[in-house]
């Protein structure tokens, strides 16, 4: 069997603690799965441990590399504040165009949730990454460049727009927009789920999210005929796409999870849902998630680099490891990835855990991030 190369990047914060806690799992569910060695790691700089040792926060030798690669797992990276230098997790995304945020959202018994029946939670939002008004155009009241945009939509398109406003644009495109709905139904074919929801804001922004849902069902339409089928039609074992618009989507994750499976949404809805589904099964420190492109995939801790408690052996290395068990599941390695799950099910149950879960877990032990790690390790 072949050697997969996996690049790891620890990150800032607690990232060196959770990936130290979380990769001896990995490597032992690895080695009792197939009894062979199955990934090389090998490290990349990024964040203050490259600038400490290079003087850049995302150095070349790691964009090189990274350019060339398929697969990377990596640690929460700290925004460098005030030094003119934008978020390096929005220039990893950007720069390698990974342009699906892939997050599965289940719940893990034992765990306090806000809901009756966080149980009925298992989903996988696929939000859209690179475009809407995450794409940064923007102006702020009273500048010239908003002035100048305004007096534009005024004079020439005949919009009325306050002239103090500040203003934003939200661009989504039919390329955009096929190519994370592509992602999210190959997935549900690959996995069998049953149905894949289009979340969107149409009724209101009818060229931009409306643009999105139309988009999506003529991708579904011209390219999946015979595997995809919309709502209404009969199933037959084929995936089933419908569309909900996101307010009313909220509504429907909240009183009937159960009826969905695989979401697909544009940047900002897909923010505010993957965030509310993850507290409705228990909170952000089990949530793992991957960012993707057509041929890098970097998998990632959700959570950031908590600075408060960082270097106390208090974090929960839960996220980084679950999305380690992702990587291993989406190439070939399915086998690990559930011994891995179960590990962290059976670890739950006895009740030892980070402080962040103990106070979600009654009757619990608060334990370090590296004894966590072992307790995992050991109900392998
Ligand atoms: P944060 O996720 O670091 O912290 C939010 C709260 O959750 C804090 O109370 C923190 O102590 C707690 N927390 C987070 N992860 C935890 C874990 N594994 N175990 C136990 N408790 C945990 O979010 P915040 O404070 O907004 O951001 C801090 C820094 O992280 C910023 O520089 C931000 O830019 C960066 N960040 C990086 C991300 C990434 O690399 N993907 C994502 C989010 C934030």
């Amino acid at each position: 069997m072949s050697v997969k190369t996996v690049y790891f990047i620890e990150g800032d914060g607690i990232g060196p603690e959770v990936w130290a806690a979380a990769r001896p799992v990995l490597d032992a569910a690895l080695e009792k799965a197939y009894g062979e060695k199955k990934i090389e790691w090998k490290e990349l700089l990024a964040g203050e441990k490259a600038y400490a040792a290079t003087g850049e926060y995302l150095p070349q030798a790691t964009m090189e590399t990274l350019a060339k690669a398929d697969l990377a797992i990596k640690g929460p990276l700290q925004t460098p504040v005030g030094k003119g230098i934008r978020s390096l997790n929005v220039t990893l995304r950007q720069v390698f165009d990974l342009y699906a945020c892939i997050r599965p959202i289940r719940y893990f018994q034992g765990i306090e949730s806000p809901v009756k029946r966080p149980d009925l939670v298992d989903i996988v939002v696929f939000r859209e990454n690179t475009e809407d008004v995450y794409a940064g155009i923007e102006w702020s009241s009273e500048s010239p460049e908003a002035k100048k945009v305004i007096e534009f939509l005024v004079d020439q398109m005949g919009a009325k727009v306050d002239p103090t406003a500040g203003v934003g644009i939200k661009p989504i495109t039919p390329a955009g927009s096929k190519r994370l709905v592509k992602s999210a139904l190959d997935y549900a074919i690959a996995q069998g789920r049953k149905t894949v929801t289009l979340v969107h804001k149409g009724n209101i922004m009818k060229f931009t999210e409306g643009g999105f849902r139309q988009w999506g069902y003529d991708l579904a339409e011209q390219e999946y005929a015979g595997k995809v089928v919309k709502e209404g039609e009969a199933a037959d074992g084929k995936v089933i796409i419908n569309d909900r618009i996101a307010d009313a989507m909220f509504q429907e994750l909240l009183m009937r999870p159960e009826q969905y499976s695989v979401v697909a949404t544009t940047n900002l809805n897909g923010d505010y849902l993957s965030d509310a589904l993850a507290a409705q099964v228990g909170g952000l420190g089990l949530a793992p998630g991957v960012n993707m492109g057509d041929k890098l995939a970097i998998y990632e801790a959700t959570h950031g680099t908590a600075p408060t408690i960082a270097g106390k052996d208090l974090a929960n290395p839960g996220s980084i490891l679950l999305s380690g068990a992702m990587l291993l599941e989406n190439n070939g390695m399915g086998e690990a990835a559930v011994l891995v799950k179960n590990a962290v099910e059976k670890a739950l149950s006895a009740k030892k855990v980070t402080v962040d879960l103990a106070s979600q877990i009654s009757g619990s032990e608060q334990v370090g991030c590296k004894e966590f790690g072992e307790i995992i390790l050991a109900n392998l």
